[in-house]
């Protein structure tokens, strides 16, 4: 079929050196990501093939789908790394947290896990805005957390206004692009509107959201839907801040 896309970019192939990435469901048996250590083992692999350099581990914390706790996760953690390959892959671990009311519980009594240095990642319903997102996100604020918005692009109650999402990013949150989202992985609504955020410069990190060996294959067989891929390839520098 006739492509406007003239060359073809692979997203196996221009993740810069040294890439960290800071979402993914590596750990063992604990959400709907890898089911156990051999999984985690075999998606490590795989990812360094896809030129994954390192990963911070973010395993969901939901409470009405996977409860998990920072004891949870951190057992998961070190079953993972008794294989010394994934331990010197995973540079740490931290959850991606549902942005709900149990969220706003567990922070009167806990510090979260975080990717790095307050950083810490945050995912929306998929299909509901939270009526009270912006008290909820100020919870987190006073709480010094620099909070990062995992995959803004997949939220479909935000897409009828870029307005929306530049109130966001007024509030003072970061946007992390799911990268499959460029290859029109989540299906045309969700490409279009990554494209969109991308070319508004509105990212300001990217993670690979693998769960299984259906996000590895399309990083290798599906190309991305971008005329030029210099925005991309400036945003996918600024993981490197995690490296440290
Ligand atoms: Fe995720």
């Amino acid at each position: 079929m006739f492509s406007i896309f003239k060359t073809k970019h692979y997203l196996k192939d221009i993740l810069p050196k040294n890439y960290i990435d800071i979402h993914n469901h590596l750990l063992p048996g604990i959400d709907d990501g890898a089911r156990t250590v051999e999984e985690t083992t075999a998606l490590i692999a795989d990812m360094k093939t896809l030129n994954i350099h390192k990963s911070i581990a973010t395993p969901h914390t939901y409470s009405s789908k996977w409860n998990n706790t920072s004891e949870i996760i951190k057992a998961a953690y070190e079953t993972a790394i008794e294989d010394n390959a994934n331990r010197s892959f995973i540079k740490k671990y931290a959850s991606e947290y549902m942005l709900d009311a149990s969220l706003m519980e567990k922070i009167k009594n806990e510090r979260l896990l975080c990717i790095d240095d307050h950083f810490l990642l945050i995912e929306f319903p998929l299909f509901s805005n939270p009526f009270n997102l912006y008290e909820m996100l100020f919870e987190l604020k006073i709480r010094d957390y620099k909070i990062i918005i995992a995959h803004p692009e997949r939220y479909l109650y935000l897409h009828d206004s870029i307005e929306k999402y530049e109130k966001l990013k007024d509030f003072g949150v970061y946007f992390q692009l799911n990268l499959l989202s460029l290859t029109g992985y989540y299906g045309r609504n969700i490409y279009k509107n990554s494209l969109q955020l991308l070319e508004k410069n509105m990212y300001d990190f990217t993670g690979s959201d693998i769960h299984s060996n259906a996000e590895i294959n399309q990083f290798e067989t599906t190309p991305l839907q971008i005329r030029t891929k210099s925005k991309l390839d400036q945003l996918l520098l600024n993981n490197s801040i995690f490296l440290k």
